[in-house]
């Protein structure tokens, strides 16, 4: 057999699955659902579920990766020849997410010109956004960004994919440190003056006024929808990087490692937003929602003055390397699925999907314009055709992957298929009792609330 190719080592690969964990859902989905959520009430149910629930998610898919040695489709074929279709599901997930996650790095891509070009003044005015993303030019930025990802695809995993994370995290890491340090120093000149370290305490602190059951379940399965999108699992894709795996890797350290590094930008990225936005539009301004990045940072950032300029084109900087790092993951594992199935090599199959992609992202980028829909989505939700791809993926199959996966490790392959690989060559699996126990009972539970919440059969019960 030709040898398959891989990352170089264990940083190689913890700097490539962190790269796909870290993305837009850490910059900008945490801090709002956080916000949202009444802070650390929500910052705690996260990290407890993200050392349990995501714990588990995540090693099954990396084990089932380096076991199996193959991409999501041939992977559950060769668990059980019955459950293929299971790998069919987990595959049309990332085919169905890359028709718009480069447009929104379009969109970052597009503020990131904005704050070199003109230093902020124009993002930060009102309708910026609504008039980008509907305008017909948008749709060039989201191709260029699907061509930056579509070149180091091309390139390969170790001199692309590798080259890339290893660069781009270590940047990101230190500038989200930075960021959200600068954050904290933060204060507003008025009478009433409002510092970052206060914004800050409103971030940490349990907000328990006015809670109830329902809502605590409530922000409960925020954090697992979110921990789920954030970890790039039940998708297929750290099945594909966990194939490139060497066996002397040890899997144990790297899943903490990924996790620490996702859930450490997620905790910095609320450290960056949430004071900022505090000390420059109060407490009101941070209930802005989904608009958060696009609409009310860029107003934070034009009053700061100079700085805000230096700190908004780092903020997007940031966020081009997350996202970018994060769209790579996507095309590669359909590019893995495909090579497998139809035995192509890497930069035929590239190009082709290539061609495809730069067509769908073009039509998901007109969904504000020329395409523009407005449907009802089951959750209540409504959408444009970005949000039904995302709608479709995320809330709808992300959770019926997890849901039956679980179920096929947990009672007909048994835990012990993946403690093996996780105790390959000695290594210690530390967490293997609870692993146990999540992937048998508590994930499957959890992860059909979570589906019946999500299509809006929950509402019905
Ligand atoms: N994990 C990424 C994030 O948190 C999102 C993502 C989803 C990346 C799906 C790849 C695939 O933003």
């Amino acid at each position: 057999m030709k040898k398959k190719s891989g990352f170089t080592g264990q940083l190689g690969f913890v700097f490539a699955a962190a790269g796909s964990a870290v993305g837009v859902g850490n910059l900008w989905r945490f801090p709002y659902l956080a916000a949202k959520n009444g802070g650390g009430i929500f910052l705690i149910v996260y990290l407890v579920l993200i050392f349990t629930a995501g714990f588990a998610l995540l090693t099954t898919d990396i084990a089932i990766g380096r076991r199996t040695g193959k991409s999501a489709i041939h992977a559950y074929e060769a668990m059980n020849v019955k459950w293929k279709f299971l790998g069919v599901l987990t595959f049309l997930v990332p085919v169905l997410i890359m028709t718009y996650y480069a447009v929104i790095g379009g969109w970052i891509l597009k503020y990131l010109v904005l704050f070199l070009t003109e230093g902020g003044e124009a993002a930060a005015e009102d309708g910026c956004f609504t008039g980008f993303i509907t305008s017909p030019g948008s749709v060039w930025y989201g191709l260029v960004f699907m061509l930056l990802t579509a070149v180091i695809v091309f390139v390969g995993v170790e001199k692309g994919i590798e080259r890339v994370s290893k660069t781009m995290m270590p940047l990101l890491l230190v500038l989200v440190v930075g960021i959200a340090g600068y954050s904290l120093t933060l204060r507003s000149g008025t009478e009433n003056v409002r510092t970052g370290m206060q914004g800050l305490k409103i971030y940490l602190t349990p907000d328990w006024s006015g809670m109830t059951v329902s809502r605590f379940l409530q922000i409960t399965l925020d954090a697992m929808s979110q921990l789920f999108f954030s970890l790039s699992v039940s998708m297929g894709i750290m099945i594909t990087y966990g194939s490139y795996v060497k066996p002397e890797v040890d899997l144990g350290k790297s899943v903490s490692m990924i996790e620490l590094m996702d859930t450490g930008v997620a905790l910095l990225a609320g450290v960056m937003i949430i004071p900022a936005v505090y000390v420059f539009s109060g407490v009101e301004g941070m209930s802005a929602g989904p608009g958060l990045m696009f609409i009310s940072l860029p107003k934070v950032f034009s009053r700061m003055g100079f700085a805000g300029r230096v700190i908004g084109l780092l903020f997007f900087l940031l966020a081009a390397f997350a996202a970018l790092t994060s769209c790579i993951s996507v095309l590669e594992s359909i590019v893995a699925n495909c090579m497998e199935l139809f035995h192509t090599q890497r930069k035929q199959t590239t190009a082709v999907l290539s061609v495809i992609y730069l067509i769908a992202t073009a039509v998901i980028a007109l969904g504000y314009g020329a395409f523009y829909v407005e449907a009802r989505l089951p959750n209540g939700s409504t959408g444009q055709l970005l949000d039904i791809m995302d709608y479709i993926s995320n809330s709808f199959m992300m959770p019926f992957i997890a849901l039956l996966s679980s179920i096929l490790i947990g009672w007909i392959m048994k835990p012990a298929w993946i403690g093996e690989e996780m105790e390959r060559g000695g290594k210690i699996f530390r967490r293997k009792r609870l692993y146990t126990v999540m992937i048998r009972y508590v994930m499957p539970v959890i992860m059909l609330i979570i589906f019946l919440q999500s299509t809006g059969i929950l509402n019905y019960l």
